[in-house]
């Protein structure tokens, strides 16, 4: 005797949850009444526009009504049947870009944005990439622009929450939920570095939590592995005190620049300085992408460059004392002041 597996629950990739729910959620008050806390959280100049989550696209036009002024709207969306719908609604419209992305990833985009919004959407992530999520926003954000996310979330009690999902027509919830408190969400947004943060708007289990971009500068940490086999150079210089000014400037037009300018495949360059008094000691770090792209520089354009800098500074003016070179794998730490 065989017996029938049973059917696992539909998921947003399938035609018939989507269509389910876009036939639902037009209807309730309680999101109309979301959506226009969310436009007036907005900033009044939009020109960049994030939704995360965008579903058929809905908010991205719910912002542009109200600030004709967007130039540049992308919306995230993981879901086939979503995006196809998204795309379809805004065929032709230069203003307004899909991209398939699932959110449990960093996000593919650069800022700056004017507002990053999100409908019911950030809810579906785990509580860990949600949090990730926020510190990433933070670093898409103007200063003064605004995240403004319409969401589900926790109510108080199970009861409570049961009652909610009766009203808006989903008994028992969504199985794709991973559903938090307001208080707690709020926390994680300030601890991502989010200002004024507040929920500014509350109705059983939606609500409008919201935060700004911070001004000023910020030192965003980052940790990259380098995937082997990657080359770091050390190089260390002294440099005379008294052309040291010189030589830093031709030292960044002829090799910095340069090197970035002409070959991708140079990840960084670090520098620190250690003040000797009559000399400078100069230790610089670069890191390449690879052995081979590394060794293919072409050995004629590196005399060239290093005749350049002779020609600014002076020969006198610095001496090489170390050059090392290493591969391997190796992890390195980043600061952004942004
Ligand atoms: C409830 S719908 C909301 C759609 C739209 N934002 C709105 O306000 O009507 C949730 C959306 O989140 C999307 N979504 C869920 N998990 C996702 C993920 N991991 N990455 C990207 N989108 C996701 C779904 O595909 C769906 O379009």
């Amino acid at each position: 005797m065989s017996t029938a597996l049973p059917t696992p629950p539909p998921t947003w990739r399938d035609e018939t949850k989507v269509a389910e729910y876009l036939g639902r959620i037009g209807r309730l008050e309680a999101r109309a009444e979301g959506e226009r806390e969310l436009v007036a959280a907005l900033p009044p100049d939009v020109r960049r526009v994030l939704d995360l989550g965008c579903g058929d696209g809905r908010l991205i036009d719910v912002v542009r009504a109200a600030r004709p002024g967007v130039e540049h709207a992308i919306g995230l969306d993981v879901s086939p049947p979503m995006l196809a719908r998204a795309r379809a609604n805004h065929a032709g419209d230069p203003v307004v870009e899909i991209v398939e992305h699932d959110l449990r990833s960093p996000l593919p985009v650069t800022g700056p944005f004017d507002a990053v919004v999100s409908g019911f959407a950030i809810h579906h992530l785990p509580h860990e990439r949600k949090r990730a999520l926020f510190a990433e926003v933070v670093d898409l954000l103007r200063p003064g622009g605004v995240f403004v996310n319409l969401e589900v979330v926790r109510c108080a009690t199970d009861t409570l929450h049961t009652e909610f999902e009766t009203l808006i027509g989903r008994p028992g919830g969504d199985p794709e939920d991973v559903l938090a408190g307001v208080d707690e969400q709020l926390g994680w947004m300030r601890d991502a570095g989010l200002a004024d943060v507040d929920c500014q708007w509350r109705w059983r289990g939606f609500a409008v939590l919201t935060g700004r971009g911070v001004g000023g500068w910020r030192n965003t940490k980052q940790l990259h592995r380098l995937e082997p086999p990657v080359a770091v150079e050390l190089l260390v210089f002294e440099v005379r005190t008294d052309a040291f000014a010189a030589w830093q400037m031709a030292e960044h037009e002829h090799w910095t620049l340069a090197l970035a300018d002409r070959f991708p495949a140079m990840l960084d360059k670090q520098t620190w300085v250690q003040d000797l008094g009559e000399w400078q000691r100069v230790s610089v770090v670069i890191g390449w992408r690879s052995v081979e792209e590394w060794q293919a520089i072409d050995t004629g354009w590196l005399d060239e460059q290093e005749a350049r800098l002779v020609a600014a500074v002076g020969a006198d003016a610095y001496r090489l004392v170390h050059a090392g070179h290493e591969s391997g794998v190796h992890w390195y730490r980043t600061s952004e002041y942004r």
